[in-house]
Parts: C-alpha cells; sequence; structure tokens
C-alpha cells in the first residue's frame, strides 16, 4: 500500500519509518528544507532510541523516501496521514493553520480514491472541519473529490515511541467511513501483532486522546500533591505510592512525585482541553487544579532554596543535574528545569549545569541566561553549594558521592525526580532533601 505522511516531526517521522517497516511504499513529505537535506543525508534531527535506524532502514530498501512537493507523490496514494504540529498560541488556542492549509492543497490535488488520516492531536470537531475544507477547495476548482477522511491519534512516549508505535495498547480509529475503516484497519494489522483496533467517531477520537493526557497529567499532579502533604507530616510519598500503586483500580503508572510535568503534550493539551470546554460554556474546575498545581509544583524545589539560602542568592553557586523534561529526550520544551533556572538566576545565583543530551537545545532555550554548560556530570559541582537533580537520567542514580563531596563546597543535594535514597546519601554525609520525603 501506497502511503504519504505529511509533515516529518516527532510523530510523522516515526510514523512513517514505521509504515515503511511494516512493507508499504511510504513517501513523507516536509517543507523545511534544511530537515529535508539531513534526511537525504541520512541524519535524523531528533533522539529517539532505534529511529535513526528504522529511518535508514526504510531509506537503503527504497521503501522511504522524502520529498519538498505534496502534488509530486500523490499519484498512488491510498492514505494520506497529517503530521502536523498544532502548536498553542494563545490561552489554549491551538494553532491549525499547517493543517489548514495542507487540506486546502489537497482540495486541488489530491486523487480519487484515497483516505486522509488526521494523526495531530485536534481539538474536538476539527476533522470534520478540514473534511469541509477539502471538499470546499476542490468545489471552488469545480472538482468532484472522493475521499473519506479519519481521525487516528497517536499515543507515543518521547524516548520510546516506536515501542509504542509498534506495541500499541489500542489503535484509535475515528471515522464514519467504512472504507477509512477497512484500508487502516488493513494497514495496522499487516504491521502490527494483534492490535487491539477501537473505532469510533471522529469527535470521540479526538476526546480520547486529550482525555489520555488529562488523565495521566491529573495522576502525576495528584501524587505531587499528596507527595507535598507526605513532606508536612513526616511521611514519605514513595512509600504511600508503593501501597497505593499495588491495588490494580488505581495502578502504578503515573506516580512518580517530582518538580511537575512538563513537555509539548500535557501541558498544551490540558489548555486546549480547557479551552474547548469554555467554548461550550462549560467550568472544568478539575483540569483548572491540575494546571495550577503543576505550575506550584515547579517552583517547589525553588522555594526550598530561598528557605535555606534566603533571597539573595549571589555568591552561591548551584549545579544542575537534568534539563530536558524527562529523561530519553534531549527535548526542553516546557521542561520545569527551566523554571527552576530561571527563577535561581533571577536571585542572583550563579548557575552550572549537565545534561547528556539536552545541552544544545537548553542553551538555545536559555539564551541570556548565564549558566555554565559542562561535559560532564561531576564537572558541573565543582564549587556548588548544592546539587539539584531535576531529570531522572539513569546515570545519576549511583553517582559517586565521595568524588562530589570531594568537588562541591557544601555537602547538600536536591533530588526533585526521587534518584537518590537517604542511605546512599547518610552513609556519605551528605543531606538529601527530596519532593515528598518528610524528614
Ligand atoms: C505524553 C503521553 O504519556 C503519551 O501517551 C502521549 O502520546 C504524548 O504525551 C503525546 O501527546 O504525544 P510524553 O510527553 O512523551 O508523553 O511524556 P510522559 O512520559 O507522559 O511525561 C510527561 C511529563 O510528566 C514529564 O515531564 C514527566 O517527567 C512527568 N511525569 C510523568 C512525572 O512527573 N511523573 C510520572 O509519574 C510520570
Amino acid at each position: 500500500m501506497d502511503i504519504v505522511v505529511i509533515g516529518a516531526g516527532y510523530v510523522g517521522l516515526v510514523a512513517a519509518a514505521s509504515f515503511a517497516s511494516f512493507g508499504c511504499r511510504v513517501y513523507c513529505v516536509e517543507n523545511n528544507e534544511s530537515k529535508l537535506r539531513q534526511f537525504e543525508a541520512e541524519q535524523v534531527d531528533i533522539y529517539e532510541e532505534g529511529l535513526h535506524e528504522l529511518v535508514q532502514q526504510g531509506v537503503h530498501d527504497g521503501r522511504l523516501s522524502f520529498h519538498s512537493r505534496l502534488s509530486d507523490v500523490l499519484e498512488s496514494a491510498k492514505l494520506i496521514f497529517l503530521c502536523l504540529p498544532t502548536p498553542s498560541v494563545k490561552h489554549g488556542i491551538a494553532d491549525l493553520s499547517s493543517l489548514l492549509n495542507v487540506c486546502e492543497e489537497l482540495g486541488a490535488v489530491i486523487p480519487n480514491d484515497t483516505v486522509i488520516v488526521v494523526k495531530s492531536t485536534v481539538p474536538a470537531g476539527t476533522t470534520a472541519r478540514l473534511e469541509r475544507v477539502i471538499r470546499h477547495a476542490a468545489a471552488k476548482l469545480g472538482k468532484q473529490v472522493d475521499f473519506s477522511i479519519a481521525m487516528n491519534p497517536e499515543f507515543l512516549r518521547q524516548g520510546c515511541a516506536l515501542q509504542d508505535f509498534l506495541h500499541p495498547h489500542s489503535v484509535v480509529i475515528g471515522t464514519k467511513d467504512p472504507r477509512a475503516a477497512d484500508r487502516l484497519v488493513r494497514l495496522y494489522e499487516s504491521g502490527l501483532q494483534n492490535p487491539v483496533i477501537q473505532i469510533m467517531s471522529p469527535v470521540e477520537a479526538e476526546m480520547a486522546k486529550y482525555a489520555s493526557n488529562y488523565l495521566l497529567a491529573a495522576r502525576v499532579s495528584m501524587i505531587n500533591e499528596l507527595a507535598n502533604l507526605c513532606e508536612a507530616v513526616g511521611a514519605d510519598i514513595a512509600s504511600v505510592r508503593n501501597v497505593v500503586g499495588m491495588d490494580p483500580n488505581i495502578g502504578s503508572g503515573f506516580l512518580n512525585a517530582g518538580i511537575g510535568y512538563g513537555g509539548s503534550c500535557f501541558p498544551k493539551d490540558i489548555e486546549a482541553l480547557i479551552k474547548t470546554a469554555n467554548t461550550y460554556g462549560l467550568d472544568v474546575p478539575i483540569m483548572r487544579a491540575v494546571q495550577s498545581v503543576n505550575d506550584r509544583q515547579k517552583q517547589r524545589l525553588v522555594a526550598n532554596i530561598i528557605r535555606r539560602f534566603g533571597n539573595d542568592l549571589a555568591g552561591y553557586r548551584f549545579a544542575v543535574w537534568g534539563l530536558a523534561f524527562k529523561p530519553g529526550t534531549d527535548d526542553m520544551r516546557e521542561a520545569p528545569s527551566l523554571d527552576v533556572i530561571h527563577a535561581l538566576s533571577a536571585l542572583g545565583a550563579s548557575i552550572s549545569a549537565y545534561d547528556p543530551a539536552a545541552r544544545r537545545k537548553a542553551q538555545i532555550v536559555l539564551e541570556g541566561v548565564s549558566v555554565e554548560y559542562t561535559a560532564g556530570k561531576y564537572d558541573a559541582v565543582i564549587d556548588a553549594d548544592a546539587l539539584l537533580i531535576l531529570t531522572e537520567w539513569e546515570e545519576f542514580y549511583e553517582p559517586d558521592l565521595a568524588q562530589l563531596k570531594e568537588r562541591m563546597r557544601q555537602t547538600l543535594i536536591y533530588d526533585g525526580r526521587r534518584v537518590l535514597t537517604k542511605e546512599q546519601c547518610r552513609n556519605s554525609g551528605f543531606e538529601l532533601i527530596q519532593i515528598g520525603a518528610g524528614r
């Protein structure tokens, strides 16, 4: 089956490389010239385990190719996936301009008997709107077009996107059209092992995607609020979480307390969901609380530092381990580390930072903020008054505490991600301040 994937961003590239691995011929369309040149040189600008290799394999096998013009690749396309970004412009309003522009273009050039598939995360009602845009664009040219549309959201987590794509908990197909459903079912059944496929209306598929991210983010805010309460009463959230996580009705996922959630999805999607609710005149106090608890959580570690060091941090040096919004990625979008670094820097602190992957992107988003980036984790702690652990990268779990002690000015660690244990630190004379651990 010939497939066109429009947009070679995170979701588009993972989908394109995966469909090529199913044996399909995949034409990936990308209008960013510098990205295209990278792909032609078999370079992938996204840090994601296995993706580079899968893209290379697809290209070598002649099943995956990259193009700049949509009209060049449509002739034999049976499925056209729209994987374009829908960033939040203001107060949760999604910017649909890339999608709308492509649909205008599709109206003019789309061949008959195609299925358009929306993979981007879009607000309720958008798939129906895109269908109207395509029909309208075709009608303006006096054309009758024969196509179907479906919404097929993605539930990929960065860092394990390929694993999630190739072994999804379920495949959601939102369409009212049997042709679209049949074609997508055939595609996924050809490449996945016994996929659980759920067929529903487009608006249900759109809502399912937002609901999933909202509920996951809500769990993070709930456990973070509980963690703060545990600190106050002298309990450890880790023990509490272990107990509640054993109850199958609660489950253990997304119950790690920390310095708040970030990334390109949770913050944006919750904002968008609140916006949709408001458009329909609905107040959604729980959704708003999920957001405000997270905003506060991102400041919690800084509040602890101020309590200890005071409001003027001039002359103090803080070492940061971990910048990315979570481990396994170099993505800095909405990373809680940004809130911490901005706050400390505004109070006059000097900051050194180490991240195994996100340094380059951090330097771009933190332009103008004075941070010394180091190549190794032990270089970052030299003369530091405290070490702050902000992302739970694997390599932070068993640090050489003797080496830290030798290099740091004070033996103090703020563990924002519950990476270390009290025992580890006690034995080596470190004071450990952890989210959710009462003292
Ligand atoms: C999230 C969802 O998990 C995916 O299902 C979804 O497909 C994706 O958004 C998307 O919409 O594209 P992702 O943003 O990659 O995936 O990251 P998560 O692993 O969900 O983590 C999000 C944030 O929550 C991170 O900052 C992480 O540190 C934080 N988190 C997560 C916690 O603080 N505690 C936890 O227990 C879990």
